[in-house]
């Protein structure tokens, strides 16, 4: 089990990015957390585009090309060699003054983490876990807009703590308007009368890449779908509610607080979706690397 950092390319045990980098100093940067599956990064070009459109957004140029990334990205997890790995990518301003303008910073730097994968206890996917609806709320969209993936996540480390502070798993975080969001690290959704709920982007969230992939397997497999906006009393009518993200993928939560979600136990449209999901990580396979 190793973890191995491809710095800019240069691949080592640890790396040291320069204190006068943006992305320590204001949280200027961009990043993508991506799992693999029988070693194979899963939904690559996804995350790719993902990492492009969150750079766009802050006006961030990124240096490599998706075919370096991939080089770099199989290159690190070779070298790492462990049974599954965690990758996370990071794309920073670079170094520049002490200076909230980026001007002044002329060379992004490109991390890439590999990590030994590590899965969750079966009981969180058996027996679904707890999370908490905090004070916190969600980044407005008109703010650091949600649906930007940047490194600044200080928002919702303080929804964790909050969370955590009540022996929740994670935070469900409201929007300005008081409306469900999504958690700290996942999106969230909701089951009514079998069809499948889930918090629009327009309420300000990450358009997430498992998401996306929940709503296809829906679609395609006759589980009503629908995008919208609901109050958080609407968690008292759902029979089932769970997060998703690409290192927990599909994960059963049967209590929000005090409030048991359906019969506290995990759904059958969520055990569906679940094993919907993990055929489509068995085939991934050979796409992986490809465009
Ligand atoms: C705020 C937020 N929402 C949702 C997700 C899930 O996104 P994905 O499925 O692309 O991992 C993440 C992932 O880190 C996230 O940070």
């Amino acid at each position: 089990m190793a973890i191995k950092i491809n710095f800019n390319g240069c691949i080592e045990e640890t790396a040291s990015v320069s204190a006068f980098d943006h992305g320590f100093l204001f949280g200027d940067s961009v990043y993508e957390v991506v799992a693999t599956h029988n070693n194979l990064p899963c939904f690559l070009n996804e995350h790719l585009n993902r990492l492009r459109q969150s750079a766009n957004a802050i006006a961030l140029k990124i240096p490599w090309t998706d075919d370096q990334f991939k080089t770099e990205i199989s290159r690190t997890i070779q070298e790492a060699g462990n049974p599954e790995s965690y990758v996370r990518i990071i794309v920073t301003r670079g170094e520049g003054e002490i200076d909230i303008d980026p001007s002044s910073c002329h060379k992004p730097n490109i991390l890439l983490y590999v990590t030994p994968l590590k899965s969750f206890p079966e009981e969180y996917y058996q027996d679904g876990v707890g999370i908490s609806l905090v004070s916190i709320k969600r980044n407005s969209k008109d703010a650091l807009n949600p649906g930007i993936k940047t490194g600044n996540y200080l928002n919702n480390v303080l929804a964790q703590i909050e969370a955590i502070k009540s022996g929740a798993k994670d935070a469900l975080m409201l929007n300005n308007d008081g409306y469900l969001t999504e958690c700290t690290t996942s999106n969230f959704f909701m089951v009514r009368n079998g069809a499948l709920l889930t918090p629009s982007l327009g309420c300000g969230i990450l358009s997430g890449i498992t998401r996306e992939v929940i709503l296809k397997l829906a679609n395609e497999n006759g589980i009503l779908v629908e995008e919208g906006k609901w109050l958080p009393e609407e968690l008292d009518r759902v029979e089932e509610t769970f997060i998703s993200g690409s290192i927990k993928k599909i994960m059963p939560v049967c209590r929000i607080d005090n409030r048991l979600i359906g019969e506290g136990k995990v759904g059958p449209v969520t055990k569906k979706l679940i094993k919907l999901y993990s055929s489509v990580l068995e085939n991934i396979g050979a796409t992986s690397f490809q465009n």
